[in-house]
């Protein structure tokens, strides 16, 4: 037992998602059965609309759909523009954050949100002048539902503290708001099905500092493939609607847990962050 356990552990299965256990081979049986079903019911009236066509002195209607995409079934695994599209949609249409949060409950496209426990939308004050972002949800944030929970958390409260402020200062989310399994990275397409929530919900803050935090939480909202080493420590435009703002990138804080002498770079990030937060003064009301 204790070396299945391990061997569970080191493939990423570290948590129990669910009370109930669920046996996943059988889902994916009924999605292919599913998935036949509608291809086969789809040739059967493919047929059948031949025949009636054949019978009928009424003009012909197109001959089949038989080779058409078979009707999405709700296990469907690979993302496509489409997908990305009826996200884009789907996050658009939220007039606020509460809608977001809804559009988000109700979003199937995306496989991450089958393995993970909780939606992880945010934390913090959704009228602050910064807003930071993460990359993905793990383990601790995941059984907790709350962006940077543990001691990942922990050290980014050290972090706000640093310069006055706390969670109630500030908005924080993640690029992916669903814990991938294992802590694996992201797939792209899974990013770019995720990206227009993200979008959305920093339209919706709209806050005057946006602060990504980690290299790939950077890279994706700057859509750079530069290193955060050199992105961090300067103000880079980020376009929001018709203003455009400052986004300031720093280490993770997952990354200064490992490697403490790093924290003199986050350090200088998070004085400039200040620094520019005094520049702009209170928000407007
Ligand atoms: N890492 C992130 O990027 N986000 C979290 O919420 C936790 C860890």
């Amino acid at each position: 037992m204790e070396a299945l356990l391990e061997f569970y552990a080191a493939n990423g299965v570290d948590c129990a998602i669910d009370d109930q256990p669920h046996d996943r081979f059988a889902e994916m049986r009924d999605a292919r059965a599913a998935k036949m079903a509608a291809m086969t019911q789809n040739h059967h009236s493919a047929q059948n609309n031949a025949q009636i066509n054949q019978q009928s002195s009424l003009p012909r209607a197109p001959a089949s759909n038989a080779h058409e995409a078979p009707a999405r079934v709700a296990t469907q695994t690979v993302p496509d523009a489409a997908n990305v599209e009826a996200a884009r949609k789907l996050a658009n249409a939220a007039n606020t954050l509460e809608d977001l949060h809804a559009a988000l409950e109700q979003f199937d496209g995306c496989n991450l949100k089958r393995t993970a426990k909780s939606l992880v939308f945010a934390d913090g004050n959704p009228n602050a002048q910064i807003m930071l972002v993460g990359d993905a949800p793990g383990r601790d944030e995941d059984i907790e539902g709350v962006p940077f929970a543990g001691a990942t958390g922990e050290l980014l409260n050290k972090m706000l503290a640093a310069i006055g402020l706390d969670r109630t200062d500030v908005y924080i989310s993640n690029f992916v708001p669903w814990r991938p399994p294992g802590n694996r990275a992201p797939t792209s397409q899974e990013i770019e099905l995720c990206r227009p929530f993200i979008e959305r919900q920093i339209a919706l803050v709209n806050p005057d500092i946006l602060v990504p935090l980690g290299g790939d939480a950077t890279k994706q909202l700057l859509q750079t493939t530069n290193g955060i080493l050199k992105l961090r420590g300067k103000k880079h435009p980020y376009t929001l609607g018709e203003r455009k703002i400052d986004a300031i990138a720093t280490l993770h804080p997952a990354y200064l847990l490992r490697q403490t002498a790093q924290k003199r770079l986050a350090w200088q990030d998070l004085q400039m962050l200040k620094k520019r937060l005094e520049e702009i003064g209170p928000k407007k009301a």
